[in-house]
């Protein structure tokens, strides 16, 4: 008998699958952190409250297509996709196979586009699905340990693919993000949200 069958003789595998299914989404993001710490930068996903105060400012009747980096495990998709009219689209943008695969089978709504890339070639990705401009951009990028030079060119391109009126919407552990929303954005509103591990800074760039 060979170790994988000894294992599986021992019923192992189905003590893995129950340790997974009982971790659910946040196993997943876990393991995402583990095998990239920099592009992943936090150990847990965001807190409803810190859902709820990034989402408030949104004009959802007048919003057709809703852009998001680094979704992770999804923690603001159903909240966006339950806000967002009947015509409009969620498109998701994150570098990690892991992530896109997982809410590519859990997230079952044909408004709901997963795709596997980087914030910095959202144009490009935004016109992929049959869009010129969208009208917000939500980002969960950790941009305090993104490598050097690539926060400001997703900051360019997401300043240039938002419509007037639109806006960029960060939330992060550190007030970097906000930062490039100042540099990038004429006008910017900041909150913080202490409801979340570690407390948080908000961002909402808007483009007039
Ligand atoms: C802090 S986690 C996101 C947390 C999640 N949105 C939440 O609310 O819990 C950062 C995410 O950004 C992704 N990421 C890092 N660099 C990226 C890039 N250049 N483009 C798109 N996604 C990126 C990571 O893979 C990870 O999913």
């Amino acid at each position: 008998m060979n170790g994988n069958e000894l294992a599986e003789s021992r019923g192992l595998p189905r003590l893995a699958g129950k340790i997974k299914r009982a971790l659910g989404p946040a196993g997943v993001f876990f393991r995402g952190f583990l095998e990239h710490p920099r592009m992943v930068g936090a150990i847990a996903v965001s807190s409803p409250a810190v859902v709820k105060a990034m989402l408030e400012p949104v004009d959802w009747a007048n919003t057709k297509l809703f852009v998001e980096y680094g979704p992770g495990v999804g923690t603001f998709c159903q909240p966006v996709l339950d806000r967002l009219p009947g015509d409009g689209e969620l498109l998701v943008i994150d570098t990690n196979p892991l992530f896109i695969d997982y809410l590519r089978k859990t997230i079952k709504d044909s408004r709901f586009h997963a795709v596997l890339g980087s914030a910095e070639d959202v144009e490009e990705i935004v016109k992929s699905i049959g869009h010129e401009k969208a009208d917000y951009v939500l980002s969960g990028l950790p941009f305090s340990t993104l490598p050097d030079g690539i926060g400001a060119r997703i900051a360019a391109a997401t300043q240039r693919v938002i419509r007037k009126g639109g806006a960029f919407l960060t939330y992060q552990y550190t007030g970097a993000a906000r930062e490039y929303s100042k540099r990038y954005f004429s006008r910017v509103d900041t909150s913080r949200v202490w409801a979340n591990i570690p407390p948080c800074t908000l961002a909402w760039g808007w483009q007039d």
